[in-house]
């Protein structure tokens, strides 16, 4: 049995780092794990321009002190009335790397988000021409569509359509959750790829209501049922290049998310890549890790592959049931949970 695993240094092409004291709580886990990472911009109020993004990257390096060599990669949040050449400069000067698109009121902090994509024509035909990314939050807000089936008519009346009318457009489905979402990626004849969580291999919903009702399992898109677990599970360790690895780690403060109306998202940095890779261990697919940590995400976003290495060793790590204090405990993801893989760094 495989006791080591050495790989690439891996990036994280999805995370909340928050801002404020939450920022300075968790910056560290993931700057411990990853090189790089593509941080979400939904703060409030949102980071729309390039001096707020460069004003966020700044903090971001002070919360991670003196001689980090850790890159975060800035998203420009995208809203009805942004303007193009904004979006253009930023990606010229190297601030911006990608554009989010939240439809609005999909998720936390999306209100701003962009009311019909239809009318974004002009920063897409932007992003097709330049080659820069577009990374969709890809639920419809249509309240009379089930919760659960949100993304699967999300692929079917928006990006289906996205990827007709801008056929160069290159874009990353975040945080897959379903058989459809993984099927449309794996066959479209497009640039597309997508970002997976380990939330979303590890659990399904009935983790949300096991022998009550469970907050810290609570994300967006919110987990699936088994067979799109089974689904998704299957597309990130196929090692098609189209999938990569994307924790979607998003702090909430514990009494924000064990509420009457608690928050949307989970907390999986600090122990993500352990996540991960017992679930390809499971998979008997510890051969195609490197791939979806370290290499497919790089590739698609046409960046260079990290130098340097990492190592986990087969070894119990038990995740404690807090991290951080006051103004940012979060309860972790598999909070007491035992993983059988540790990372040395
Ligand atoms: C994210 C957050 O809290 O910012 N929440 C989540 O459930 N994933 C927003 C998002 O990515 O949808
Ligand atoms: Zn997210």
């Amino acid at each position: 049995m495989t006791q080591s695993l050495t790989i690439r240094r891996p990036d994280d092409w999805h995370v909340h780092l928050r801002d404020g004291a939450m920022l300075e709580a968790v910056a560290r886990h993931t700057a411990r794990q990853f090189a790089r990472a593509i941080i979400m911009p939904n703060l409030t109020p949102p980071v729309t321009n390039v001096e707020a993004a460069k004003a966020y990257r700044a903090r971001i390096m002070a919360a991670l002190g003196e001689g980090s060599d850790f890159t975060p990669l800035m998203t420009c949040y995208l809203t009805d009335g942004i303007d193009p050449a904004e979006i253009e400069r930023g990606y010229a000067e190297g601030v911006f790397a990608a554009c989010k698109l939240y439809p609005a009121h999909a998720t936390t902090n999306s209100a701003h988000g962009v009311t019909d994509i239809r009318a974004l024509t002009g920063v897409l035909e932007t992003l097709q021409r330049i080659g820069m990314p577009l990374l969709i939050h890809g639920e419809v807000t249509d309240k009379t569509v089930d919760i659960f089936d949100r993304e699967a008519v999300f692929v079917e009346r928006t990006l289906a359509p996205l990827t007709r009318d801008y056929p160069a457009l290159k874009i990353v489905l975040e945080h897959i959750t379903t058989a459809e979402a993984a099927a449309f990626v794996t066959d479209a004849d497009h640039p597309i790829a997508a970002t997976i969580t380990p939330q979303h291999l590890m659990i399904n919903r009935n983790a949300l209501f096991d022998g009550g009702l469970r907050p810290h399992a609570y994300c967006l898109p919110v987990l699936k049922r088994e067979t799109h677990r089974l689904a998704v599970r299957a597309a990130a360790v196929s090692g098609s290049p189209r999938f990569f690895l994307g924790t979607d780690s998003a702090p909430h403060v514990v009494g924000a998310k064990e509420s009457g109306c608690g928050c949307a998202g989970i907390f999986n940095a600090p122990f993500a890549l352990e996540a991960y890779l017992s679930v390809f261990d499971e998979e008997g697919a510890l051969a195609r890790f490197e791939g979806f940590a370290s290499e497919h995400g790089a590739r698609f976003y046409g960046l260079p592959l990290n130098e340097g290495t990492v190592t986990l060793v087969r070894e119990d790590v038990v995740v404690p049931d807090r991290i951080g204090e006051g103004d940012a405990s979060v309860v972790p993801f598999l909070a007491g949970a035992t993983l059988g893989w540790r990372f040395k760094g």
